[in-house]
């Protein structure tokens, strides 16, 4: 299997070629023309320095040269969008062009990649569970209405669904739609590319006014190592490849679903781990949907924030309610077990806490090991 991936210098990019390296999947990436301020692609991927083209998501075709588009026509079996403008904070205009364009310029290049090589390619969207919006209870994979609490990144994911659904035609590549969890380092090493998302909150652990959290009583925390969102997303391709034509996107919650620990066990679990990691301790405060919605879209009108803490304040929205990502047509597509992270594994990433200590054997069986 041979993927066009953009987005390879992101979170979950990272992990994708990695996952892809072990599995002997091949890449070739998009990297943009221009990342002042950011690693050379060639030093961060000297492996792929070689293959990559440049494009930019926001152009047509993603601006890749005719003779790129030929050559990919070969040998591609899928294009993997994970290009995203990922700033919770971000300007709508900044969102919609990565976010929206960049989905269906991508649907585009899939076109053409299909039409060259007179081959089946499949066109892979990384969404966001965060679609759901302000929505609560069991969340289906499929198109989801409008709603009144999406934050602008939200809209611009849910918009760029949207438009794949719109633009999709018969005889068009099949198209899956991967609704991604929020994201954690590595499960076997911890790396992670930035502390994004709910490593917001560990951060400002010991400076929410008054040590307070507000949370819907059953609230769950829906959070995937990178590297096991990496593997799930890589089935699913391959599960699609499998499968006969689709008429219409496939949308996946490559998420813990019903596995995904309630934000009170977190806490427990993480606070049982490792007493001494927490200076303070938080409590969660019983809210509302509407609360905790309210507060994570509001803040920022009575409370000079910084960008930072925008982003933490939004992200109260991801820890604070009541829903349950299904995960039937993950299933369906996988052929493994779904991702199911145990509760001390995320415990431990998220708050950064100490390995567990391997017991050691005492050097002496006597009774003198205890004379110190
Ligand atoms: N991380 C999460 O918790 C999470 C959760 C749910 C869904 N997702 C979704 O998963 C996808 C990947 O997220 P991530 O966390 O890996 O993002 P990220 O770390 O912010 O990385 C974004 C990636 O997109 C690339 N990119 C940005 N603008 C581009 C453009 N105009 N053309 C081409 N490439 C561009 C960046 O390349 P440069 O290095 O050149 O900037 C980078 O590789 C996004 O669609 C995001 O919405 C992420």
């Amino acid at each position: 299997m041979k993927l066009l991936l953009t987005g390879i210098t992101g979170q979950l990019g990272t992990a994708v070629a990695e996952t892809a390296a072990e599995r002997g999947v091949g890449i070739v990436p998009v990297v943009r023309p221009d990342r002042p301020g950011l690693m050379p692609f060639d030093r961060a991927f000297p492996a792929l320095a070689a293959a990559r083209v440049t494009g930019d998501v926001r152009e047509p075709a993603w601006g890749l040269s005719e003779r790129d588009l030929d050559e990919l026509a070969e040998s591609v079996d899928a294009v993997v969008n994970l290009a995203g403008n990922t700033n919770w904070a971000g300007s709508g205009r900044d969102l919609y062009a990565v976010n929206v364009l960049g989905a269906r310029n991508g649907l585009d290049v899939a076109r053409e990649l299909q039409r060259r090589s007179g081959r089946r390619v499949l066109y892979t969207y990384a969404s966001s569970i965060f679609v759901a919006g302000g929505v609560i209870g069991r969340i289906a994979e499929e198109q989801l209405a409008a709603d009144r609490h999406r934050t602008a990144y939200e809209q611009s994911k849910w918009l760029a669904e949207r438009e794949l659904a719109k633009q999709h035609r018969a005889g068009d590549p099949d198209v899956l739609i991967s609704r991604v969890a929020a994201l954690l380092g590595d499960s076997r090493t911890g790396a992670t590319l930035k502390r994004n998302s709910l490593y917001l909150l560990a951060e400002r652990w010991d400076d929410l006014p008054g040590r307070l959290l507000p949370a819907m009583r059953g609230a769950k925390v829906d959070v995937l190592p990178r590297d096991m969102a990496a593997g799930a997303l890589l089935d699913a391709v391959t599960g699609m490849l499998r499968g006969g034509p689709r008429t219409e996107p496939v949308v996946t919650h490559v998420a813990a679903g019903e596995r995904a620990p309630t934000i009170r066990g977190l806490l427990e679990v993480a606070r049982a781990l490792s007493p001494l990691s927490f200076g303070k301790w938080v409590r969660p405060m019983p809210a509302t949907a509407e609360q905790v919605l309210w507060v994570s879209a509001n803040a920022e009108r009575f409370l000079p924030l910084s960008q930072a803490w925008r982003n933490s304040i939004i992200g109260l929205r991801y820890i604070g309610l009541d829903r349950v990502m299904e995960r039937g047509r993950l299933a369906e597509l996988l052929d493994g077990p779904l991702p199911a992270p145990s509760t001390e594994l995320l415990a431990r990433l998220l708050f950064d806490l100490p390995a567990p200590q391997r017991p050691v054997a005492p050097a002496d069986s006597g009774l003198s090991r205890f004379l110190v």
